[in-house]
């Protein structure tokens, strides 16, 4: 089984982006800790960053086609803002989780708002780096 986990825009800052916020862990180290932790899991993990709304839109369309079998996103602001992003993820039927290494309820009140969650599997805000196995244990439960 495949996963495609996306991050988008500005989570390639990671490590120095707002420390207090989002933690010092770099990007490649989260990469690196969920593809080991995939591995325990028996399923293989595809990662891909992009500060670009249509690339992301381009990368869950392929993986649909390529019958991947779910998506875990940290749609980072898109979060807030695309309809392109939930639409894809309708379009494709790809089941999805939605991940925030913050606490976004717990934030300025427009980060509230998720164009996403209401077509996710589900959603997992606040817990740093762990959030993305949290969010791979959710969606293969799911998923098996
Ligand atoms: C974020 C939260 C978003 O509001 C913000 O725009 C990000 C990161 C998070 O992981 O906490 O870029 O998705």
């Amino acid at each position: 089984m495949k996963i495609l986990v996306l991050h988008g825009p500005n989570l390639n800052l990671l490590g120095t982006r707002e420390p207090d916020i989002y933690g010092s862990r770099t990007l490649a180290e989260i990469d690196s800790e969920l593809t080991a932790y995939a591995a325990e899991c028996s399923v293989e993990v595809e990662i891909h960053q992009s500060n670009h709304e249509g690339i992301l839109v381009d990368l869950i369309q392929a993986a649909a086609a390529a019958n991947i079998s779910g998506l875990i996103i940290n749609p980072g602001a898109y979060t807030h803002t695309s309809i392109a992003l939930r639409d894809a993820i309708v379009g494709t039927g790809i089941p999805a989780v939605e991940v925030h290494l913050s606490n976004i309820h717990a934030r300025e009140s427009f980060r509230g708002k998720s164009f996403i969650a209401p077509v996710a599997v589900g959603q997992i805000s606040g817990f740093g780096a762990r959030g993305y196995r949290l969010a791979l244990d959710g969606l293969l439960s799911r998923l098996r």
